[in-house]
């Protein structure tokens, strides 16, 4: 414990400085130093959460594995075990029966249906058009002087990728996006429940509109094959079809996109780095790795709760109470990588949780990889003076609870 010479704990002082609010842009301003102080003063760390009895930030690497995999957590937000009013997302159960908010045998079953589509052998076989989609983004931009590199490549690149594996008109991309975005960055968030429900009920109506299409005209894509998946009989229920392709939308688009754009402004932040990778691009797949450690897509993973008492370190989580592992945080432990806050696209140790852990490690790893190293290549060949367009402290991460993205992320081309 740290004192300063009023013998007041400067440790607690500067948490309650931070005030550990989740929602705040404050908070994911300074993150990765009040992580840092977390880790080493409080590692299971009390926070508010709305709607919560308690809730308990995790942010050690050796704790956030353990948390990920452990049982005796659920990620259902119904399940009994749990008190309170149910936050207004999961009350919708047209968005919120997927494989994300469920424990086997459910979840087993709800990803089986779908992981056979994204395989990293069916993923290769993406390849040249996710290439040629890379390609025909620059190509718009080509001879203007500066573009905003979220705006005009890191969201539609992944979000046309998986509205093409869907079989949804990617035109729609602007309105997902609206919806998705206030969909993630505001659940748990009360003020804003309000614009929530109108969102929810939006973008439900339009997924049902879609599966109804489907069904009339099934082609050869991955709703048409879940539609059929239902009609068949036992294994998808009508709420679970829509949460499926509800959650393959925001999973597909609301983490890439942060991919591209976190891992474009890291490298921008470090020219050696960026000087090294184009005379070597080999380097790609290893530096896309280092760039999902270095600045995490998924800040802080799925919510979980405890369904029985858990010791963890000295804490004791009781039943009922939400566990929020920090992927983030994790990713930059001191006592597990080396140099942690030093970006180094030649790393050889880097375990990184980006992914996540366990049984609901990404679906997407594969296309997610595979997208990023495609953005990233086209990018720097095409434009070898890339550079930031407004100083580094003008830039915003969007205030998400879960996710880390930029709003903007104007680059001079
Ligand atoms: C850089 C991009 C991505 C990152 C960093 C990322 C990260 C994650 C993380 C951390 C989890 C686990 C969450 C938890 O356990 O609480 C997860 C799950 C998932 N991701 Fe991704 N993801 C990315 C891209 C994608 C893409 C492109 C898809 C494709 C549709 C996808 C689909 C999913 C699905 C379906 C799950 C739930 C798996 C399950 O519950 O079994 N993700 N992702």
């Amino acid at each position: 414990m740290i004192m300063n010479d009023k013998g007041a704990n400067i440790v607690q002082q500067s948490l309650a400085r931070w005030d550990i609010d989740l929602f705040s842009s404050a908070f994911k301003k300074h993150a990765y130093s009040i992580y840092k102080d977390l880790r080493a003063n409080s590692p299971v760390h009390p926070v508010n959460i709305p709607l919560e009895r308690k809730a308990w930030l995790v942010t050690k690497y050796d704790d956030v594995v353990a948390m990920l995999k452990d049982h005796r957590l659920t990620m259902d937000a119904r399940s009994d075990c749990r008190t309170g009013p149910l936050p207004p997302f999961v009350e919708k159960k047209y968005l919120s029966t997927n494989m994300l908010s469920s424990d086997p045998p459910d979840h087993t079953r709800l990803r089986k249906l779908v992981q056979k589509g994204f395989t990293p052998r069916m993923v290769e076989g993406l390849r040249e058009r996710i290439e040629k989609i890379a390609q025909t983004l620059l190509d718009q931009v080509q001879d203007r002087k500066q573009m905003d590199l979220i705006e005009d490549y890191a969201f539609p690149l992944p979000i046309i990728v998986i509205c093409e594996m869907l079989g949804i008109p990617s035109e729609d991309r602007d309105q997902f996006r609206e919806w998705s975005n206030t969909i993630v960055d505001t659940t748990n968030h009360p003020e804003k429940f309000q614009m929530f429900s109108q969102q929810v009920r939006e973008f439900t109506q339009y997924l049902q509109e879609m599966i109804e299409q489907k069904r009339k005209y099934p082609e050869d894509d991955l709703i048409s094959r879940l539609v059929q998946v239902e009609s068949e009989g036992s294994h998808l229920t009508e709420a679970e079809l829509s949460s499926m392709i509800f959650l393959l939308i925001v999973a597909g688009h609301e983490t890439t996109v942060n991919l591209i754009g976190n891992g474009g402004l890291a490298l921008l932040e470090h020219p050696d780095q960026m000087e090294m990778l184009k005379s070597a691009p080999d380097l790609m797949e290893q530096a896309v790795e280092e760039l999902l450690r270095y600045y995490s897509p998924v800040e802080l993973a799925t919510n979980r709760w405890a369904k029985e008492e858990i010791c963890l370190r000295d804490t004791v989580i009781s039943k009922g109470d939400m566990v929020i592992a920090s992927i983030a945080s994790a990713n930059r432990d001191e006592e597990h990588f080396e140099c942690p806050d030093e970006l180094d696209i030649t790393r050889r140790e880097n375990r990184h949780l980006a992914f996540g852990q366990g049984i609901h490690y990404c679906l997407g790893a594969p296309l997610a990889r595979l997208e990023g190293q495609i953005a990233l290549s086209n990018l720097i060949q095409r434009f070898p003076d890339l550079r930031l367009g407004v100083s580094a402290d003008a830039l915003r991460w969007r205030p998400s609870y879960l996710m880390r993205g930029l709003k903007t992320l104007p680059v001079l081309l």
